[in-house]
């Protein structure tokens, strides 16, 4: 029996052909095929500006040191979250402040994040965990009350919307990642995207050596090379063609997974509104994930466990105590998730999982 992934992208030919068109060109760094997709993803998420850089993480870099975060400022991170959005806050010598998160859609607890702020709080970070937001609405409020800043970690969440407006374009500026197990990929990558000309001139800066225009050598201030190539964006173009009926795909997953599961009392999904969240992953919550995980693995099913609660982690360990972050990385198991899975393998994978409960 084949192995099935808990994710693998899908590259077809389409994709060849765009990266081989740019190969063929003799052009490969960033050009007219990276403006391409920065339009492509400003128009989909219907936010003014849009750059591409490096990764997911780099671009929170970017977008904490466009909002000025540095050294002596606090930024307000989930405990549970993957560990480059702390990470990032770090890179910029401030300080990550973790606050616990709400069970019913793993992300920020608002009522937990206005007791962290303190004078030093520069920005929250919110994260949208496999698509499903906090609540934008009170977090907006927080932040304006106390003239915070909002950078959106929306790395997981494109194609994923709050009241219908697109997450990361929420806050002052938001961050995707189109790493390779993400909705789309371009191998590696991620997209900041703004509607404030200054922050997005800045970033444009930050992520080409500081220089004041990309034609020049001179430069005002520090910068990075965060750029793009155009072979990435050739093939990040493919993949954008087949992204609404990814994002389909993966609401009919998710419903199929849900239904077929209904009857094992021992798995619990997240509550999702699929009008607004596309979930990337196939999230279960249950008693032991890494015992399922170990069972699947037998049946040749690839699961992955959830992120360890920051807290735990050897980095940021802390007396502190976040429970809702620490229930979810140790009940959450990710399902696979590829797009390509038929019905009959996603059948088949909860076959299995019903099987173990039947055992256990
Ligand atoms: C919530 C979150 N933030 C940031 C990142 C980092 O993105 P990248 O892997 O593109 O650096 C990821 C990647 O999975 C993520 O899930």
């Amino acid at each position: 029996m084949k192995f099935i992934a808990q994710m693998e992208p899908w590259i077809g030919k389409e994709e060849k052909e765009a990266v081989d068109s740019v190969l063929a060109s003799g052009w490969i760094t960033e050009a007219s095929k990276t403006r391409e997709f920065e339009s492509r993803i400003a128009s989909f998420v219907k936010s003014k500006y849009a750059s591409v850089l490096s990764n997911g993480t780099v671009t929170l870099f970017a977008g904490l040191k466009v909002l000025g975060v540095g050294p002596g400022d606090e930024v307000i991170v989930p405990d549970f979250t993957m560990v480059a959005s702390p990470n990032t806050v770090v890179m910029v010598g401030a300080k990550p402040v973790f606050v616990d998160i709400k069970k019913e859609n793993l992300c920020l607890d608002l009522t937990e994040v206005e007791k962290k702020i303190t004078k030093k709080t520069k920005a929250i970070m919110p994260v949208a965990i496999n698509g499903r937001a906090p609540d934008m609405d009170s977090l907006m409020k927080l932040a304006k009350k106390y003239k915070l800043f909002v950078l959106e970690d929306a790395a997981q969440a494109f194609g994923s919307y709050y009241k219908g407006k697109h997450l990361g374009t929420i806050g002052d500026i938001g961050s995707f990642s189109f790493s390779t197990p993400k909705v789309i990929t371009t191998g590696q990558g991620g997209a900041l995207v703004t509607d404030n000309k200054e922050f997005s001139d800045k970033i444009i800066r930050i992520k080409d050596f500081g220089r004041i225009d990309r034609n020049t050598q001179n430069h005002d201030e520090i910068g990075y090379n965060f750029k793009f190539t155009d072979i990435q964006a050739a093939l990040g173009l493919a993949q954008m063609g087949k992204l609404e009926w990814r994002l389909k795909r993966k609401k009919e997953m998710y419903k199929l997974y849900k239904d077929c599961l209904k009857e094992v009392s021992q798995v619990k999904f997240i509550k999702t509104d699929l009008e607004q969240t596309s979930p990337w992953f196939i999230d279960i919550m249950v008693e032991d994930p890494i015992k399922l995980s170990k069972y699947l693995k037998t049946k040749n099913i690839g699961t992955r466990v959830f992120y360890p609660a920051i807290h735990t982690t050897k980095p940021y360990k802390g007396a502190e105590k976040f429970p809702n972050s620490l229930w979810a990385s140790t009940h959450g198991l990710w399902l696979p998730s590829s797009t390509f899975l038929t019905e009959s393998d996603i059948i088949l994978i909860c076959s299995a999982v019903k099987e173990f409960y039947e055992k256990n």
